[in-house]
């Protein structure tokens, strides 16, 4: 299976950003060990700050790929554009956060993308990026 990963602003700093919430790791190691675990998948990784290059970045997915782990970051929270994107794809998505957003403030509570997502994981670290591929591979 080719699986896209997509990864919204900020998470280029996984690693030296707010370590007590996001943890010390830097995303390109763990991709790789991501990979070395499901050596018989495919994976695509794109992330940017920007949120058109993200909206793209999913429409380029739905053609390339047979299913999506999604972090949007801080645009989880803010945007349309995301949202109308997600729900354009038809290929599963599995909306994935780091950190545990419901013991976080209260605008993080609210996603626009969660509507589209086939199932979201939040709160179990980077391990939830794994989870979420266990879920499209099933
Ligand atoms: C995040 C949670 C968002 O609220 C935050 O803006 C992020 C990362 C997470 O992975 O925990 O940038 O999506």
């Amino acid at each position: 299976m080719k699986i896209g990963i997509l990864n919204g602003p900020n998470l280029n700093l996984l690693g030296s950003r707010e370590p007590e919430v996001y943890g010390h790791k830097g995303f390109e190691d763990y991709l790789q060990s991501l990979e070395q675990r499901f050596p018989e998948h495919e994976f695509r990784y794109f992330q940017s700050n920007e949120e058109g290059a993200l909206v793209n970045a999913l429409h380029n997915f739905a053609q390339d790929c047979e299913g999506i782990v999604f972090n949007p970051a801080a645009f989880t929270h803010t945007s349309l554009a995301l949202a109308d994107a997600a729900k354009s794809v038809d290929i599963p998505i599995i909306e994935v956060h780091i950190s545990n957003v419901y013991q976080r403030e209260g605008f993080r509570h609210k996603s626009y993308v969660s509507p589209a997502a086939k199932g979201v994981i939040t709160g179990l670290g980077l391990q939830g990026y794994e989870l979420a591929v266990r879920a499209l591979i099933v």
